[in-house]
Order: structure tokens, then C-alpha cells, then sequence
């Protein structure tokens, strides 16, 4: 088993990884000092397949548990999910001397951590992600949040949690392309601050194909080491935490011009880094042959690189709509060779990405 410290002073908190270590869960919590009376915050398709071995597991280490399910889908991330949590909570007595655990991809643990940031003004959580993106991603940096009909995220707090609990066996039962989905954001660490990790994970396509469990330990591990030297310089985003959203510009304004239905998040981010990496290309940040390195990277793990065939002032109008855009300049995170990046404002974006993307329809 692999542990990483997520360092920062006295929120730090440990990342345990490997295969079948879900068995090992109460002890981890033990160790963190985590509270006896936890509520687990799960799915219906997560509950079938690890609640009951995870309720199995606290009971023997001397928790008290009970289950607040959650519906499955990113549409059920919202104040009515939210709000069945905090009654589920109320109902059954939790005070501040009780916690949550969170069992599930990224939407039951970014709900999951907004409830423990905001109950009773703040409870423990930890997190047990299930899916690759979740433990790649979102189960580390105390990112939590739930979205708003009016977009993505928008309601949310940074709260980071006390333990993270990566059970690479659970990825066994994921569908192939829920593992592509994360898969890109590991290849984004590899992008962004990286090359050795870029080039091994060419080198172990197959071993991550094949869910071997060395190779995904070690990918897991790297992201997560990755994004945590990243998050504690700088929990909040106020400067370098924004390079984790290589590819995520322009991947944003796909998913919101496909209506969320199309893409996967990763799906719609493999297709942002592609054309991040022709940007920086463009800028002479990196050379073409980098630029296919990439691509066949990303393709390799079946995801695809294209931009769906619409006009280049939808995507201008979306991307102007970013978190990053400050007074009205857009910025994109952008590649330096391969294993490093910056931040760049864009400050012609309609002739930039004419002259990268000159197929697109008017
Ligand atoms: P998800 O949570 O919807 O999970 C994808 C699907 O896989 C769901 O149907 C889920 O029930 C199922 N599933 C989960 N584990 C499984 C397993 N082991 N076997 C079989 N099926 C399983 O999606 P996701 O991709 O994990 O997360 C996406 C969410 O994460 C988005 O809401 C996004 O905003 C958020 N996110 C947050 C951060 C952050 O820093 N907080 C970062 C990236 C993404
Ligand atoms: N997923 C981007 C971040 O955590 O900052």
C-alpha cells in the first residue's frame, strides 16, 4: 500500500492507495481519529456493490453507520440531493461529534463534502472514491460543491477532508468508459508536470487497460502526489492551482455546447488538451511532434481528440463564459513542451482558434 500526506499545517490528511484495501478502511479512519457515529453517502449502484461490505468493515472496527442514499447522475447533484442528506442527518441525531464518509464517484463525493462543510457548520468527512476520475481528482484538494440550474459547481466550499481511502479494486467494476473518463485527467498530470509520468504511461497503456494493480496504484499514486504538491501551495486557486484545469476551457464549453449529454467530463477535457496543446503549438510553446504525442497518448486510451462540428462563435460565446476569464480577457492554461505549463492570456481568441481550428462550420 502507497500513503501520501496531503500537507497543509493542521488540515493535512492522508492518501492510503491499493488493491483491496477497502478491507482496511476502519483503521484508517481509527488512525485520523475520525468520529464513531458516521453516516455513509453512497448511490444506488455504489450501494450494490461495496455498501454493505463497507458497513461490514466499520461495524468491525467499532463504528456505528448508518446509509443516506444519494440518486446516481451528475442531473442529482443539487439542493434536493443536498437537503435529503442534511434530513437524513437531522433524523438520525448526528452532532458535531459524528462524521461522513463518502462512497461514490466525484458527484457523491463533491455533495458529500458540501454537506460536511456546511452541517452543523462543519462535521469530519472522509473520502472513498470508486471511480477512477474521483481518485485521480476530485477526492483530493477539498474542492466541494453542488450545482446550480444555471451552471456547474456554482454553490460550493473548499473543505478538505480527514482521510482519502483508494480502493483500486473497486475500478474492476467500472465501465470501460467511466475509466477513459479518468484516465485523461491522469494524463493531464502528465501534461501539465511531468514528462517521466507522461512517458510511462505510454509505456503501461496496456497494463492500465488491463486493470493490473501495480500499474494503476502507481498512476494513481503519482496523480494524487501530483495534485497535492499543487494544492498546497495553493488550496484556494488564487494563482497555480488553476493549471489543473489543463484542457478544461475549452472542454467546459464543449460539454455546456452538448448540453452534458454527449461527453463524459474527461471525454470533453481529452478533446480541450488536444486543442490546448495546438494553442501552445501556435504560440511556440511546444513543437508538432509533442503535439502527436499527445494525441496518440489520448487516443490510445480510446478518447477522443475532435471537436464536435459546430461554429467557432459558439465555442467563443462558451469559453467566454469561463472561471478563468478575468475582465473579459480570456486566459487558458497552455503546455510547455510536455511536463510543464502556464497560464496565458489569449488576447485575439477569435483569430487563435480560426487559425487551430479552420475546419469548424461559420
Ligand atoms: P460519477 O460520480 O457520476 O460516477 C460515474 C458513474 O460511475 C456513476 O453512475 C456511478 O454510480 C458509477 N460508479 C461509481 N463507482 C463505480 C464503480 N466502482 N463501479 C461501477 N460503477 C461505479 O462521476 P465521476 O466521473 O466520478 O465524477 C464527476 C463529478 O466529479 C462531477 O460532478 C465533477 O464536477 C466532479 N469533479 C470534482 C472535482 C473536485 O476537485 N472536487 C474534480 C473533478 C471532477
Ligand atoms: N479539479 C481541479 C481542482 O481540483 O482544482
Amino acid at each position: 500500500m502507497e500513503k501520501i500526506t496531503v500537507g497543509l499545517g493542521e488540515r493535512s490528511y492522508p492518501i492510503w492507495i491499493g488493491e483491496g484495501i477497502l478491507s482496511r478502511l476502519g483503521e484508517a479512519l481509527q488512525a485520523v481519529g475520525f468520529p464513531k457515529k458516521v453516516a455513509v453517502v453512497t448511490n444506488p449502484t455504489v450501494r450494490g456493490l461495496y455498501g454493505a461490505k463497507t458497513l461490514e468493515i466499520l461495524a468491525e472496527s467499532g463504528f456505528a453507520a448508518d446509509t443516506i442514499v444519494i440518486p446516481d447522475g451528475e442531473e442529482y447533484k443539487n439542493q434536493t440531493s443536498l437537503m435529503q442528506i442534511y434530513d437524513g442527518l437531522i433524523a438520525g441525531c448526528f452532532d458535531r461529534s459524528s462524521g461522513l464518509i463518502a462512497l461514490g464517484g466525484g458527484v457523491v463525493g463533491d455533495i458529500t463534502g458540501f454537506a460536511a462543510a456546511t452541517y452543523l457548520r462543519g462535521i469530519p468527512f472522509a473520502q472513498v472514491p470508486t471511480t477512477l476520475l474521483a481518485q485521480v481528482d476530485s477526492s483530493v484538494g477539498g474542492k466541494t460543491a453542488i450545482n446550480h440550474p444555471l451552471g456547474k459547481n456554482l454553490i460550493g466550499a473548499f473543505y478538505q477532508p480527514l482521510h482519502v481511502h483508494i480502493d483500486v479494486a473497486t475500478l474492476k467494476s467500472l465501465p470501460s468508459r467511466e475509466f477513459a473518463a479518468g484516465i485523461a485527467e491522469v494524463i493531464k498530470y502528465g501534461i501539465i508536470r511531468d514528462q517521466d509520468f507522461f512517458n510511462w504511461l505510454g509505456g503501461h497503456r496496456d497494463a492500465l487497460s488491463n486493470l493490473e494493480h501495480q500499474a494503476l496504484v502507481e498512476a494513481v499514486k503519482r496523480s494524487c502526489q501530483i495534485k497535492a504538491n499543487v494544492v498546497e501551495i495553493d488550496e484556494k486557486e488564487s494563482s497555480l492551482r488553476a493549471i489543473l484545469n489543463f484542457g478544461h476551457t475549452f472542454g467546459h464549453a464543449v460539454e455546456t455546447l452538448t448540453g452534458y449529454e454527449t461527453f463524459r467530463h474527461g471525454e470533453a477535457v481529452a478533446i480541450g488538451m488536444s486543442v490546448a496543446a495546438r494553442i501552445s503549438r501556435s504560440l511556440r510553446l511546444c513543437s508538432s511532434e509533442q503535439v502527436v504525442l499527445i494525441d496518440d497518448l489520448l487516443k490510445s486510451f480510446n478518447l477522443p481528440i475532435v471537436p464536435p462540428s459546430l461554429s467557432l462563435e459558439q465555442y467563443l460565446q462558451a469559453m467566454g463564459r469561463d472561471k478563468k476569464v478575468k475582465e473579459g480577457v480570456l486566459r487558458m492554461v497552455v503546455n510547455r513542451g510536455i511536463g510543464d505549463c502556464l497560464i496565458q492570456d489569449v488576447d485575439d481568441p477569435q483569430s487563435l482558434f480560426s487559425s487551430i481550428l479552420p475546419d469548424l462550420p461559420n
